[in-house]
């Protein structure tokens, strides 16, 4: 008898050997190293390097994996005319949905191995940088401009986006961009596989991803954590707030609980860093105090049932202090995203390949006569 396994909970589709996750215990490894050490002494570049071929580069393979980043990072300009022409309503992520199936258009079939993954991913890599850097500029009044290429991946984009940055901000940004690069086989990353194992293109991959991303039952928790503490307003409100609006069961608190997780979110500890690093106004420093006193509520209210903070609870935090609007939150997970999914579906597709092509139950009516 054929069953059927609700949001395909439980099956599992990939042997990986990027990420591994203990939801009990709060740990969480790319290819074996702690996610907070390779945040705290790593880079962008090198982790992704890491994930992508399965070991830190040498000097000259970073040198050439980073030049082969910066040589990439003007966009075409057909892409920029689409850029313009949205209308001003459209949202971030729905922007990078639609210039990633755009850049698609010109792809052709792809040939997933290791001598065209080291040329194309870090095309790829530079390609998005621009795009989110210029969906940011766009949306925040600004001309659309080709990067130019900084000490790394996470200076380049801050610098293309704010014109210039500091220290701090650059490195919350690397470290975000490698606390967000994967998290094993979410809705995202899977729609990203179904879509590579048909050996679609790296573009059309990653447009059905983000096209995942969008949905509110997946990304977007970090916006909605944010909008949380701003609603709250100030500190002295959040038990008040608490209790009518979580406690009476109305809502549930965003940024806490996981499927996976039963304590801490792991990532949390580097994000909560720079959040107490970066948060320097009144506005910044009130936003901290709120959440922190509204992450102890929720821990006496939720810890006893497994359910503990997640690290978009903090992470819109660490966004906005930088200064990106709450609506580019989601984005910046995707920015970050990108050489995860990358590496998924390039272990998948040249090591495993075979199309994922799952069944449904048919239940519906048995032979009928068409009406005449
Ligand atoms: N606030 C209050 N109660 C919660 C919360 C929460 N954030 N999360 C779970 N619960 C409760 C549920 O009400 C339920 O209680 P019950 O058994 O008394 O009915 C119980 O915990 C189990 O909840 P499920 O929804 O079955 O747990 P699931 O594992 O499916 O939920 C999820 C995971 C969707 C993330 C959930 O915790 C949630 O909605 N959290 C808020 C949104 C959020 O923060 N999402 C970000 C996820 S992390 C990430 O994407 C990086």
């Amino acid at each position: 008898m054929e069953e059927i396994s609700p949001g395909l909970e439980n099956v599992y589709i990939k042997y990986t050997e990027l990420t591994y996750i203990d939801g009990n215990n709060g740990i969480m490894r790319y290819r074996g190293y702690d996610i907070n050490e390779l945040a705290q002494k790593s880079s962008f570049e090198k982790v992704s390097y890491l994930m992508l071929f399965g070991k830190f580069p040498d000097e000259a393979e970073l040198k050439a994996f980073k030049s082969s980043i910066n040589k990439n990072l003007a966009l075409p300009d057909y892409l920029k005319d689409i850029l313009r022409s949205l209308p001003e309503k459209s949202d971030s992520l729905g922007i990078l949905q639609t210039l990633l199936s755009a850049k698609a258009s010109e792809e052709g079939n792809y040939k997933y191995d290791r001598e065209n993954d080291i040329v194309k991913i870090p095309e790829i890599l530079g390609n998005v940088l621009s795009m989110v850097a210029n969906i940011y500029r766009l949306k925040s009044g600004n001309n659309i401009i080709d990067p130019e290429p900084g000490d790394s991946y996470a200076e380049t984009f801050l610098k293309a986006c704010f014109g210039s940055t500091d220290k701090d901000s650059i490195k919350s940004m690397d470290s975000a961009l490698i606390l967000y690069m994967d998290h094993e086989i979410p809705a995202s990353t899977t729609a990203a596989l179904v879509t590579a194992s048909t050996l679609s293109d790296m573009y059309s991959s990653l447009a059905a991803a983000i096209a995942a991303l969008r949905g509110p039952l997946h990304g977007g928790a970090a916006e909605g954590a944010y909008r949380q503490f701003l609603e709250i307003g100030s500190p002295e409100n959040v038990n008040e707030w608490f209790k009518n609006n979580i406690l009476s069961g109305n809502k549930r608190l965003v940024g806490f609980g996981h499927r996976v997780y039963r304590t801490y979110d792991p990532r949390l500890k580097t994000f909560k860093k720079y959040a107490d690093i970066l948060s320097k106004t009144e506005e910044q420093k009130n936003i901290l105090e709120i959440a922190r006193k509204l992450e102890e509520a929720g821990v006496n209210a939720f810890g006893k049932k497994g359910i503990y903070t997640n690290t978009d609870f903090y992470s819109g935090i660490v966004f906005n202090a930088m200064g990106f609007p709450v609506d580019m939150f989601t984005t910046l997970f995707g920015l970050s995203r990108i050489s995860g999914i990358l590496a998924h579906i390039t272990e998948y597709v040249e090591t495993q390949e075979r199309l994922i092509r799952p069944r449904a139950i048919y239940r519906g009516e048995k032979e009928r006569k068409y009406p005449e």
